[in-house]
């Protein structure tokens, strides 16, 4: 009966907790070199569903470069990323696991959303496009459809009356708030958040801060997130990934990373920091 493979069930998920299906993104010994600079080197974390982790760390250490391997925007040299339980830069084929097609990584793509520290909105297309291109051209929405969710996402944003302009005619601020809304409008699982706010004027970091908390705390998307805000992340953050040196070194609580590191590095880094 299955009473007795039941044990050995929960001994398997203990030993490999990505059964249970919990984990949105995996990275499992995942190295990523640049000539001989060895930026990941074999790094292996989780981030489950619906948490919002912080990664920091010092200039360099390669907290962008994790972000980007999400994106596909670069490949690992080694190792594996999975996101909801499928490869991302890999594929399986008759039992064998190879690089992804293009087509795969798309598809896998299309669960993650990011936003950049730069906005990159496209220039020439006004806020309301800026926001329904990807919808109707990746995800096949109507036209009518894509713009009713842009709508509302410019709703939550607070970017209703500014619809109607180019990304010139925004604040630095505002440009950031649509760019979140265009991330979100691809309903995305997970949303990558790059330094966010580093290029705003600092008048400005609180309203785009303000809006990603909103959307911390009333959604139950995934959310990892760069940062150097460490107030918006002892906020928003069930989990703070301390790395250095292509490692994660250190892992806790927003409360424990801050108040209590264990790692001398970790209170180095904090100390210049905060
Ligand atoms: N395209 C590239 N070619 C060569 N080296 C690169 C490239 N992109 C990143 N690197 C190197 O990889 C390392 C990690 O870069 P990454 O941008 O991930 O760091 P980071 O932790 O995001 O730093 P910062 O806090 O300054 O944004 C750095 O040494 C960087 O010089
Ligand atoms: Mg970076």
């Amino acid at each position: 009966m299955s009473v007795e493979n039941t044990p050995s069930t929960a001994a398997q998920e203990a030993a490999n907790p990505a059964v249970d299906g919990s984990e949105l993104i995996r990275f499992e010994n995942v190295t990523k070199r640049y000539g001989s600079n060895v930026v990941l080197d074999s790094l292996c974390f989780d981030v489950a569903s619906g948490k919002h982790v912080t990664l920091i760390g010092p200039s360099g250490s390669g907290k962008t470069t994790i972000l980007r391997l999400l994106m596909t925007l670069v490949k690992p040299d080694e190792g594996t990323i999975k996101v909801a339980g499928e490869y991302l830069s890999h594929e399986e084929r008759n039992g064998k696991l190879v690089p992804a097609g293009e087509r795969h990584s798309r598809e896998v793509r299309k669960k993650i959303g990011m936003v950049f520290q730069q906005f990159n909105l496209f220039p020439n297309m006004k806020v309301l496009r800026n926001i329904t291109e990807a919808p109707v051209h990746v995800l096949g929405l109507s036209k009518d459809e894509a713009e009713q969710r842009a709508r509302e996402l410019l709703e939550l944003v607070g970017l209703t009356d500014h619809l109607d302009k180019y990304p010139s005619q925004l604040s630095g601020g505002q440009q950031q708030r649509v760019a979140i809304a265009r991330a979100l409008a691809m309903r995305p699982q997970v949303l990558l958040l790059d330094e966010v706010t580093s290029a705003l004027d600092p008048e400005l970091v609180a309203g785009v801060l303000d809006v990603l908390r909103d959307i911390a705390h009333s959604t139950d998307i995934t959310m990892l997130c760069v940062t150097h805000e460490m107030n918006f992340a002892r906020d928003i953050s069930d989990d703070v990934l301390m790395f250095d040196a292509g490692h994660v070194i250190e892992s806790g609580s927003p409360e424990k990373i801050f108040s209590d590191p264990e790692h001398e590095r970790t209170r180095e880094f904090l100390s210049a920091v905060l």
